[in-house]
């Protein structure tokens, strides 16, 4: 793959292969093997024009152990701020030669005008566009799924949250159900769910405890208040007392149930620290997959050919 932009058109067997390649990852770096040479020669452009912490750091340290030279934009002292276009900012910094974009942006759809601009030796990696797509944190989020559970077949994954305003969630329902899991649910207030959501392929709950029972995989998300604009937003405590997940609500899921979280966690809004914290979580495993599975798109973006076309 050149591009990687979205998990949505991806094969099976394309997702297997990009686990398969961050597991061969994971066993290098966890042998202490700091450095591989694929990206020697190459530079990495972090492009984020939102926040981030998990998402901006494990690219670059992926990029890094894959030994890539990397760049970080820092927008806010970028000359964005005098008002130059998305498009001559990318001109620019491809004028200096280098082979790959990491782009986050508020705007959906971001990554690809990107993509359609970019010479054809350059890669260009979403890493969270707008409400639409976040494809590196699905992948990771599967992966860890993979590693814990062994199996997609037979799983039954709740995604609990606001699922309206999130690329995660987004990206992961494509993924779970390209890789076959049983069930794919959806809890939360009928307000924080697209309209149509069953179009996703997904089941969706209004109460949490109708949606955790019998599930293997509890995904929590927190309330995107910066996307939310003038719609409902419900007050933090009213949020937890339906929605949070607590010990005695995990009791309705299976006894070996996993817990993730994509980050940033809101402890008391969504999700108790007993659970944040306790031994069915998998929120930290996640962070540190991440860097196996950045390592991973990275070096096949680079390595092999073109088989993800980028949509006009
Ligand atoms: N999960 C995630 O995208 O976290 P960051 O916003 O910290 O990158």
């Amino acid at each position: 793959l050149r591009h990687f932009l979205t998990i949505e058109g991806l094969s099976r067997e394309l997702l297997v292969r990009i686990m398969d390649t961050a597991e061969s990852f994971a066993g290098v770096t966890a042998q202490n093997v700091k450095k591989v040479p694929l990206l020697r020669g190459k530079t990495v452009v972090n492009l984020f024009f939102e926040n981030s912490t998990r998402t901006r750091t494990t690219f670059e340290l992926a990029a890094k152990r894959l030994s890539a030279d990397v760049l970080n934009i820092n927008i806010a002292t970028s000359a964005t701020s005098k008002g130059e276009s998305l498009l001559d900012t990318v001109r620019n910094l491809e004028a200096m030669h280098v082979d790959m974009f990491v782009v986050r942006h508020a705007q959906s759809g971001a990554a690809h005008f990107i993509a359609r601009h970019v010479a054809p030796h350059i890669s260009v990696l979403n890493a969270g566009d707008g409400r639409h797509a976040h494809p590196t944190q699905a992948m990771l989020d599967v992966f860890t799924i993979r590693r814990a559970k062994g199996r997609f077949a037979g799983l039954k994954v709740a995604i609990v949250g606001d699922i309206l305003h999130s690329r995660v969630a987004r990206s992961e329902i494509l993924a779970l159900n390209t890789l076959g899991v049983d069930e794919v649910r959806v809890v939360a207030p009928k307000t924080l769910l697209p309209a149509h959501v069953e179009a996703l392929g997904v089941v969706p709950y209004h109460d949490l405890n109708e949606g955790l029972r019998d599930v293997d995989v509890v995904i929590m998300l927190r309330l995107q208040l910066e996307r939310m604009g003038t719609a409902f937003i419900p007050s933090e405590h009213e949020y937890f007392q339906r929605f949070g997940l607590t010990e005695k609500r995990l009791e309705k899921a299976r006894p070996d149930v996993i817990v993730m979280h994509p980050g940033p966690i809101n402890r008391g809004i969504e999700i108790d620290s007993a659970i944040a914290d306790g031994p069915r979580s998998v929120i930290l495993q996640q962070v540190t997959h991440g860097i196996a599975v950045r390592m991973a798109v990275m070096s096949m973006a680079m390595h092999s050919g073109p088989d993800m076309e980028v949509p006009a």
